[in-house]
């Protein structure tokens, strides 16, 4: 089959970029972009996209209208597609089995049960979504037992790497694209089929292919590995505060050897973002049901040193600051889950923010990126907190960083953004109160010319 027309179910932070960029390189290809929701379609229909993502503006704008659509129209687009992308959403599970840990697969469930009762010719249906080692059985099984005479489907995995912040550029650049398939000759044809759309632009030496449960488990492996990097040199950090090392230089030394190599190793006030932590989890529930705690407790532990982490900093902040922030004005200094991006699910900022709204401080927040109605909805979230109108009384957010610092006892520096290095820091020692603090979660400031100025200053993994 000669791929022509393309079905995106899901238009969030992977959906869109990932199907902005296949439209922008292959012009012979018709690419609709779905979602249930009618409001993000019409964000994406609009000239304020619902992504903040570097490049993403003017991908859109070369290929909307042309061969890239965003439509709530889900029959039309299922109808006359070849292949289907099912890039939904896969949370952790707030409720029922395995509630905190599995991967909750309704909005999976939910698209293949659209597909199944909407399309009435042959499909290859993609699993772009990241989920647990054979959730692709439940899509297949849901198809198969929901197929129209001469219907046939072969169903594909295809994880997603990109990174927010940098996806346009992942995308166009990707180190390797992954593609499982059912070892049959109609899942090998199907395998194929969705390489030819990926060579447009991908060397194919770049292409890896592979059986579905290998390519689903390299997935929740690829984000375990990255996010266990960052728990090991956090995990370093303590130490170097403890004994007078100095992180940086312990992951430059570390990172010179090629077997480990130099990247995701920025020691931080610990990772965030929408999958990381979902992702193992999702590994250490897939783990316990197979029966092998060992793994469990292994991976179990990244996410443990990650709060500890969040824990760790917080507390110094506190601890620093005469052990109380009551009725303390505290500039939070970015509030993203990490720089270039507005997406604050999972942020280590709403951790920071969280405790010291519960220790009484009064926080100025500004973020070059994330919307301030945003900021409200993550920390006044029933799960953050059971007293949203005493938290949102402690809240005001602010749309520069000078706003946000004045008066202020102390600035919390929780997200890397360019901008913070290059603030005039002598400027905002004048208007803060004495002793001044910065606590830098991000080690991206000049802590000699802080210091200079008269700023108590504490970062992660270097005592000062
Ligand atoms: P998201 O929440 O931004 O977007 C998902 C979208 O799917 C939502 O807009 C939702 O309305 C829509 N949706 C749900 N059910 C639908 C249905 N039946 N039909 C049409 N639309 C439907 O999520 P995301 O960040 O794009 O992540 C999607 C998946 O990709 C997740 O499994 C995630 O783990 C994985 N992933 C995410 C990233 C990332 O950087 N965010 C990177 C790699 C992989
Ligand atoms: C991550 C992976 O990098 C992607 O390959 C993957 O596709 C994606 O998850 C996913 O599956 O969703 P993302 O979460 O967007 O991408 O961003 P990262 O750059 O990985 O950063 C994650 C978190 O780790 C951020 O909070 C970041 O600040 C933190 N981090 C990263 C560190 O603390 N130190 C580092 O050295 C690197």
């Amino acid at each position: 089959m000669v791929i022509q027309k393309i079905c995106c179910l899901g238009a969030g932070y992977v959906g869109g970029p990932t199907c902005s960029v296949i439209a922008l390189k292959c012009p012979d290809i018709k690419v609709t972009v779905c979602d249930k929701s009618v409001d993000r379609i019409n964000q994406w229909n609009s000239e304020k996209l619902p992504i903040y993502e570097p490049g993403l503006d003017d991908v859109v704008k070369q290929c909307r209208g042309r061969n890239l659509f965003f439509s709530t129209d889900i029959e039309t687009s299922i109808l006359e597609a070849d292949l289907i992308f099912i890039s939904v959403n896969t949370p952790t599970k707030t409720i029922g089995n395995g509630k905190g840990r599995a991967a909750d697969l309704k909005y999976i469930e939910g698209a293949a049960r659209m597909i199944a009762e909407i399309a009435t010719s042959n499909k290859i249906v993609v699993e772009k979504s990241t989920v647990p080692v054979k959730a692709a059985e439940i899509i297949m099984k849901i198809l198969r037992a929901n197929t129209k005479p001469g219907v046939e489907y072969q169903i594909l995995s295809n994880p997603e790497f990109l990174a927010e912040g940098t996806a346009i550029v992942d995308l166009v650049e990707a180190e390797r694209v992954l593609i499982g398939g059912e070892e049959t000759a109609e899942g090998q044809k199907a395998v194929q089929d969705l390489c030819w759309v990926y060579e447009h632009w991908i060397p194919a030496k770049n292409i890896l292919t592979t059986n579905t449960w290998s390519s689903e488990l390299s997935k929740l492996a690829a984000n375990a590995f990255l996010a266990q990097r960052i728990s090991s040199i956090n995990s370093l950090s303590a130490v170097c505060e403890a004994t007078g090392a100095d992180v940086s230089e312990v992951a430059r030394a570390v990172g010179r050897d090629s077997r480990i190599g130099p990247k995701f190793l920025e020691a931080s006030i610990g990772f965030g973002g929408s999958c990381f932590q979902k992702d193992i989890l999702n590994l250490i529930y897939l783990s316990e049901c197979l029966n092998l705690p060992e793994v469990a407790a292994y991976w179990q532990q990244v996410v443990n040193l990650n709060d500890y982490q969040k824990t760790r900093f917080t507390r110094k902040v506190i601890e620093s600051l005469f052990n109380t922030v009551a009725d303390k004005k505290i500039a939070i200094l970015g509030f993203s889950f990490k720089k270039n991006t507005g997406d604050t699910r999972e942020s280590p900022a709403i951790y920071v923010a969280s405790t010291l709204l519960d220790e009484g401080a009064k926080l100025h927040i500004y973020d070059p990126k994330v919307e301030h109605d945003q900021i409200f909805y993550e920390l006044m979230h029933p799960l953050v907190t059971s007293e949203p109108e005493r938290i949102q009384k402690g809240i005001e957010i602010h749309s520069s960083a000078y706003s946000a610092v004045s008066g202020a006892h102390a600035i919390v520096l929780c997200t890397e953004w360019d901008e913070f290095k290059t603030l005039d820091y002598k400027k905002i020692y004048e208007v803060m109160m004495k002793p001044a603090y910065i606590f830098d979660g991000r080690k991206i400031l000049d802590h000699e010319a802080l210091l200079n100025i008269g700023f108590h200053v504490q970062t992660i993994g270097k005592r000062l």
